[in-house]
């Protein structure tokens, strides 16, 4: 007789969905501070500066105001008219306020759009190394993630190396620009080509520009503003990196129907939407001068530069990345073993980096240095490398 299986278990489909490697990282670094270590923090990913002083005011003028109600699930008008002027000027995108939804960080947005796309049995094309969540999104939904290595396709052609990654079953691909952890800046002509691909093919694109603020060399180019792009393309934008943002928990996602129907069941049902007195207060985020953008903008290339440089004299190779706020050194100096590395850096120098290979195959031999931290930080945790590594 066949024995009952226990209920005691989870759906399957989060069987081969991950935890965040990096969420441990951060635990082992608040475990050394305390017990009294000082580390050298260059694990994570948040900006060096506070939330701007006006924003914050905005969310105690709505609170008083008694704007503490339900909101619409897809996000206040008012927002997303500001955020449709934005795309239309910035990104070039034409999208309506109807096409542009309010979500909890661009993780949400994104989370939306792999659940809105992806059927079990597709296949989503990623180029690797990614942003370590992305791939459980992806199995989350069921589908399979096709690692496309960035740095080969770059060399050997993208048309190439994305046709040799793909399958019958290929729906959709993950486009990053500025990307994490690499730094890496799609240009306009790699836009240019991806899209072909992708209209040639028939696929979907999920874009992610969360960092589209961030580029020290080149332009940030937005996918979807190509002809025959908005149609399939999903673009996510948070106000996380740009505003000193990350614990608000608010982004956005722009499509077109059918997509954005389906974008705004997934926020009905997940959320009910963002919280209302966060959502005015990122309606002022958008009256922040471009000026303060681009100072900080310089601001984040001083800490480039500093930390790239340190790491080269290290001999741990590195190309100043482009955009975002991570050098993706090679490390196979220390050893090959990325998450060994991270490790040693951690026990014996205090530095505390992300073992490459969290973000997918192509990662391993590398680790990764947010550099969105003060320059004397910087400059400390240079030293103590330097220390270690003579
Ligand atoms: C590539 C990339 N996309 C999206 C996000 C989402 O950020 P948030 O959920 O804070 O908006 C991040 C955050 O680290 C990121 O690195």
């Amino acid at each position: 007789m066949a024995t009952k299986k226990s209920a005691i278990r989870v759906a399957k489909r989060l069987d081969e969905v991950g935890f965040s490697d990096i969420v441990q990282v951060r635990n082992k670094v608040m475990e050394l501070r305390a017990s009294g270590v000082a580390v050298h923090a260059f694990h994570g990913g948040e900006p060096f500066f506070e939330t701007p002083e006006a924003v914050k005011f905005a969310m105690i003028r709505a609170l008083v105001e008694n704007k503490t109600k339900y909101a619409p699930s897809s996000g206040i008008p008012a927002l997303r008219e500001a955020l449709a002027q934005k795309l239309q000027a910035k990104n070039k995108i034409h999208a309506t306020v109807d096409e542009v939804l309010i979500t909890a960080g661009g993780a949400h947005a994104l989370y939306a759009a792999f659940q809105a796309v992806l059927d079990p049995g597709d296949d989503m094309l990623l180029f690797s190394p990614y942003w370590t969540p992305i791939r459980d999104m992806v199995t989350g939904a069921g589908a399979r993630p096709m690692l496309v290595p960035t740095a080969t396709a770059r060399r050997n052609g993208l048309t190439k190396t994305l046709e040799q990654f793909s399958t019958p079953h290929t729906r959709a691909i993950y486009y990053n620009t500025p990307q994490n952890p690499s730094g890496v800046v799609f240009s306009r002509a790699e836009a240019e080509e991806v899209a072909a691909f992708a209209i040639k093919h028939d696929l979907i694109v999920i874009a992610d520009e969360a960092y589209e603020d961030l580029v020290y060399e080149g332009e940030h180019f937005s996918i979807a503003s190509l002809p025959g792009m908005a149609e399939r393309t999903i673009s996510t934008y948070t106000f996380s990196k740009t505003y000193g943002m990350t614990g608000w928990r608010i982004g956005y996602a722009v499509a077109k129907e059918p997509f954005m129907a389906a974008l705004r069941k997934l926020v009905l049902y997940s959320v009910n939407g963002v919280s209302t007195a966060t959502q005015w207060a990122a309606l002022e985020a958008l009256t922040i001068p471009e000026s303060v953008i681009e100072s900080r903008r310089e601001e984040y290339r001083t800490r480039r530069d500093v930390l790239v440089h340190g790491l080269n004299e290290l001999g741990l190779e590195c190309e100043p990345p482009a955009g975002a706020f991570y050098a993706f050194p090679r490390v196979t100096k220390i050893h090959k073993d990325s998450r060994r590395v991270a490790t040693t850096l951690l026990d014996k120098a205090h530095v505390a980096t992300v073992p490459g290979v969290v973000f997918g195959a192509q990662g391993e031999g590398h680790v990764r240095f947010g550099y969105a931290v003060p320059i004397n930080a910087i400059e400390a945790g240079l030293e103590a490398l330097r220390k270690f590594i003579k």
